[in-house]
């Protein structure tokens, strides 16, 4: 008896098979990060068309790569939403295809709680939790238990943190994906060579802000001047990755304020979603996760950025509750958590 879970929902076609939350067969991704790269960004109609294209090729392999026979599927996990609305349709189409014609329950799941239940897929989460989902979509900080209810403390009002290192990525000339090229740079750069600032740092409230970060960094780089500024570029990546670390350190911690003032306080620090890969980042959350006594939990690498794993981890759950599937599945571009 295997679950079969379907992720689609931006630049990632992912097929993974589970038989419990805590148990992954195996995931099978394909990144359609070199389609968009000469766009520097995700193009959402190539995005679904190239999922179209992926998706049925990857399941068989799954099932020929398992042994696993399609007889032996009782049930399937799609994510259906939020994300590019169009590709949706095609993980969700499909799911509810297969499903019909099998005649086994399907599972709509939210994206962003998948990334949160991703951190259960290796290890046993103490609940409550605040969990920082932060991603190219996504900036949040909520407050998760096991029965996936979740209430949030922080979250962007502008750019994503992941787009944010994207658009610095780009205006550096570096390439798409900007996370892991960013980071790299940083590595070798002084993050106190420019003073940026940390937007809304200390405004008291859960608003996370981006912009007036970027804006720094294009007007530095203007100011380095075009000779200067290939020699500039790890500086530049050091001082804007130093004032995001900050800015989420701080509102980790006002988090964290938050959910013991609700009465409710955290026993662990989860940090998932894309830019969870960012090894600085992941050091100075940990940080605060050890000063409050917290559990520190953050998926591996692997399942960090999107994948189909996450979603079979949280489809698991409902099946093995006995929960009935949503047969009339219908995709959501926008879904918040709660
Ligand atoms: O979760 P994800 O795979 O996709 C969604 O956005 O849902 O996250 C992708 C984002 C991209 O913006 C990418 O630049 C960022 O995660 N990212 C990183 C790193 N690796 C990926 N950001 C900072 N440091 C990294 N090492
Ligand atoms: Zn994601």
């Amino acid at each position: 008896m295997y679950l079969l879970a379907i992720e689609s929902s931006c630049d990632e076609t992912s097929v993974a098979l589970l038989d419990s939350p805590g148990n992954v067969i195996g995931c099978w991704t394909r990144s359609q990060i070199e389609r968009h790269k000469k766009w520097g960004g995700v193009v959402p109609e190539v995005a679904a068309r190239d999922h179209l294209a992926a998706l049925d090729t990857l399941v068989r392999l799954a099932l020929t790569e398992s042994g696993i026979k399609l007889t032996e599927i009782s049930a399937i996990g799609v994510t259906r939403g939020p994300g590019l609305i169009g590709a949706l349709l095609v993980g969700v189409q499909y799911a509810r295809t297969l499903a019909a014609l099998q005649q086994i329950p399907v599972y709509g799941v939210n994206h962003l709680s998948g990334h949160i239940q991703a951190a259960e897929i290796e290890q046993e989460v103490a609940w409550p939790a605040l969990a920082l989902l932060v991603s190219g979509g996504h900036t949040l900080m909520v407050s998760a238990n096991r029965e996936g209810e979740y209430k949030k403390y922080a979250g962007t009002v502008d750019d994503a943190v992941g787009e944010a290192y994207d658009k610095v990525a780009k205006l550096l000339g570096l390439p798409y994906p900007g996370g892991p090229v960013v980071m790299k740079a940083a590595a070798t750069g002084n993050a106190s060579r420019f003073a940026f600032p940390r937007p809304l740092l200390h405004s008291g409230d859960g608003r996370i802000s981006m912009s007036g970060l970027k804006t720094a960094v294009v007007r530095a780089a203007r100011e380095c001047g075009a000779d200067a500024l290939q020699s500039a570029i790890p500086d530049l990546c050091a001082g804007f990755q130093a004032a995001v670390s900050d800015v989420l350190a701080g509102k980790a911690t006002f988090a964290l304020q938050q959910m013991a003032e609700d009465g409710n306080p955290a026993r662990s620090l989860l940090f998932t979603g894309g830019v969870a890969a960012n090894q600085v980042l992941r050091a100075r959350l940990q940080q605060v996760a050890v000063e409050h006594g917290l559990q520190w939990c953050v998926p591996s690498f692997e399942y960090c950025t999107d994948n189909a794993a996450m979603i079979g981890a949280s489809a698991c759950i409902r099946w093995q509750n006995g929960e009935p599937g949503d047969m009339d599945l219908e995709p959501l571009n926008r879904w918040s958590l709660g």
